[in-house]
Formats: structure tokens, sequence, C-alpha cells
């Protein structure tokens, strides 16, 4: 497809995503992780790379294939994505956290394999993991921030103290307790906010629901430059 120049609103830009679930190891062979499918994250980034941007896509473990002149940095743990994430934010204009990041990880990784015990009890005691997002919206020389807020009740609330609270640009709420929409659909709906706004972009395909936000995120940025 050929776009003319209004239709590249993203050109020149570099642009960082975040996507997919990670995994937080217990032992070599388990771990604990959720139930996302990467498929919004994937969607943004071929959506951001045919408006014309540069896309680095860090990924979680998802079985989706690379979209065309997308580059790739596969990850498997919360501390490795913000690892990857800090090596290469200093030169991006752009930065979307789709993926979701597992707030908490085991304390210790079990070399070996747990074995069951004679106790009708488990306890596991997990870490906080550093916060992706808000490390990056902290940055003096910050690009522009956009996060994403999967909520089951009272989500303009919540994703409204998130967008204030992690020093966000922008934040695109959904909520994952109605039918059909987010984590592993291939349809979704988001409500978006930012300090002195708000758009509601109607249940679509994630294909086409990426290429609006994305138009969002364009105008807002080139508000700001
Ligand atoms: N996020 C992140 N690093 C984390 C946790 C979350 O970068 N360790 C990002 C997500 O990618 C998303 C945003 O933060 O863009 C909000 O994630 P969410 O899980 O909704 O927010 P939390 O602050 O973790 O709050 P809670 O899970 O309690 O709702
Ligand atoms: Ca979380």
């Amino acid at each position: 497809r050929h776009f003319t120049p209004q239709a590249r609103p993203l050109a020149g830009i570099k642009l960082m995503l975040t996507a997919g679930p990670t995994r937080e190891a217990l032992d070599p062979v388990r771990f604990i992780s959720n139930h996302s499918s990467g498929k919004m994250g994937f969607a943004l980034a071929a959506a951001a790379q045919e408006l014309g941007a540069e896309v680095l896509l860090v990924s979680g473990p998802v079985g989706l294939p690379t979209p065309a002149g997308v580059t790739r940095i596969e990850v498997e743990s919360a501390r490795q994505m913000h690892q990857a994430v800090m090596a290469h934010i200093a030169d991006q204009q752009i930065f979307i956290a789709c993926a979701a990041v597992a707030d908490y990880a085991p304390k210790t990784v079990a070399e070996q394999k747990i074995k069951k015990t004679a106790s009708d009890t488990l306890v596991i005691e997990l870490t906080k993991n550093p916060d992706i997002v808000a490390e990056v919206a902290a940055l003096p020389d910050k690009p522009f921030t956009v996060g994403f807020a999967a909520e089951t009740r009272d989500v303009e609330k919540y994703a409204r103290d998130k967008l204030s609270r992690k020093g966000l640009d922008m934040i695109a709420a959904n909520d994952v307790a109605k039918a059909g929409q987010g984590f592993n659909s291939d349809d979704n709906a988001l409500t978006v906010f930012w300090p002195q706004g708000r758009a509601d972009l109607p249940l679509a395909g994630k294909t086409q629901l990426a290429r609006h936000l994305l138009i969002l995120i364009a105008d807002r940025y080139h508000e700001r430059h």
C-alpha cells in the first residue's frame, strides 16, 4: 500500500513498544504468567511501521510472527524486559507499554524442580518487579509515554489514577470484564485518557483499533513538538 506524506504521521520517528506477557520462573520447569496474547501490541507495532515509524518491539513469549519491517527483541521475565527497554530507550521519541508485565516475581528461583511434600499447602514469597513504564516516564529526557490499563471495574478512575501516578502522557484503558474484548480476543475497545482530554475508540478489530490509537498518539505528539 502507498500512503501520502500526511498518511505517514510517524515518518522518521523512533517508537518502542512492549508486548505480551512476562514469565516469572519458580524453578527450572515452572513459571507464573498471565493470559496476554500479545495481539494488541503486535497490531500496534505493525500499524506504527505502516504509519512510518522505526519500530522496536520488546516482546514476552508469544506465538506471533514479527510484523514486516519491525525489529524484535525477545524476553521472558519482567526484569529482562526492563533491561531491554532501558538499554534502548535513549534514542526513542515514543514509548508504548502494551505488555502485561507481572507485578511480582518469586523471590527466589529454585535451582532444582520443587518437590511435592506431605504438606497440603505451599507458600511462595513474591517480590515486586520494576515498573517499566513509570521508570521511562520519570527519565529526564523522556519520550512521549503511553501506558495501557486493563481494568475489571471503575475504568476511568483507575486509568486516570495510573496516568497521573506514573507521569504518563496518555493511557489506553480497556474493560476486560466485557465479553469479546481485551486479553485473548481479536477485537478490542479502548477509552484513551490524557491530562486534558479523552477519546473513545469503539469495538473494532485490533488492526483498525491500533491504527486509530496511533493516529491519536501522533496528533498529541506533534502538538507537543
Ligand atoms: N507496567 C510496566 N511495568 C510493570 C507493570 C506495569 O511497564 N511492572 C505497565 C503496563 O505495561 C501498562 C501500565 O503499566 O502500560 C499499567 O499496567 P497495570 O497492570 O494496569 O498497572 P499497575 O500499576 O501494575 O496496577 P494494577 O496491576 O494494580 O492495576
Ligand atoms: Ca499490574
